[in-house]
């Protein structure tokens, strides 16, 4: 695991997008492992910056988003996909067919999960896998349990997750209760993994993912057994770890 220390958020999503923008430039062709939540957008504005300068051509980029709330269609403003369209892929020349995001329409869980495995497996896997972090140390939807959940599966969102991301509804009756997601395999198996952490808020939890025991209660942990993860965490996420 190798850390790297951002001042703040803007230099945070600059490194990242560096880091994003280099795999990009040396193979044109890569599957990008995507990520949502309000962490990741900074990163995509400068990813956005670089191709409107004409430094970067996504149109061979292959993507594959984490996770979807499950019973939310692409056209609701918080599904993942809508996340995506409009926070990135509407922006740059990334070929919609080339973007996958779990379905959230299909009722049938198994049939959902098998498929987007498919996908994965078909693209030949992940070359790069960006990743936020929750409070409670989830990665895409995976959340503390007992065991850690092996590839793309249905969760139940914990009342921590529903809190965290009531923010975006209306109330905290419309967030979903479940998600589909990456299963911690599925994330495992990317070739390389890119964890952004900024703000104080997930200081205690990147503590526990960092430094802590690997354990499925803080399912980010397992990320210290991948052989290629690079964190890139601001001062204020940091501040509970001592470099
Ligand atoms: C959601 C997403 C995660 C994300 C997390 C943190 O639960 N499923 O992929 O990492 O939120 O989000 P934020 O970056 O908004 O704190």
């Amino acid at each position: 695991m190798k850390l790297y220390r951002a001042k703040d958020y803007k230099d945070m999503s600059r490194k990242a997008a560096n880091i994003i923008s280099a795999q990009v430039i040396m193979k044109p062709d890569c599957v990008l492992g995507l990520a949502t939540g309000s962490t990741p957008i900074g990163i995509y504005q400068q990813l956005i910056d670089w191709y409107n300068k004409g430094d970067l051509d996504f149109s061979e980029t292959k993507s594959v988003n984490l996770d979807e709330y499950k019973g939310l269609p692409r056209d609701n403003d918080q599904s993942y996909y809508y996340f995506m369209y409009n926070n990135l892929f509407k922006h740059v020349n990334i070929n919609l067919d080339n973007t996958n995001v779990p379905n959230g329409m299909e009722p049938d869980s198994d049939k959902e999960c098998q498929r987007y495995e498919k996908v994965i497996a078909d693209l030949g896997g992940v070359d790069l896998q960006l990743l936020g972090l929750g409070h409670n140390g989830h990665i895409g939807f995976n959340e503390p349990d007992e065991a850690f959940g092996t590839i793309t599966h249905c969760v139940d969102l914990t009342q921590s997750t529903i809190e965290a991301n009531k923010r975006f509804f209306a109330s905290i009756d419309d967030v979903p209760k479940q998600a589909y997601t990456m299963g911690i395999k599925t994330i495992m198996q990317a070739k390389k993994i890119l964890l952004v952490v900024s703000g104080a808020d997930k200081a205690e939890a990147l503590y526990k993912t960092v430094c802590g025991p690997v354990t499925p209660q803080v399912p980010g942990s397992i990320l210290q057994l991948h052989n290629n993860v690079v964190v890139v965490a601001d001062e204020a996420a940091l501040s509970k770890i001592t470099l």
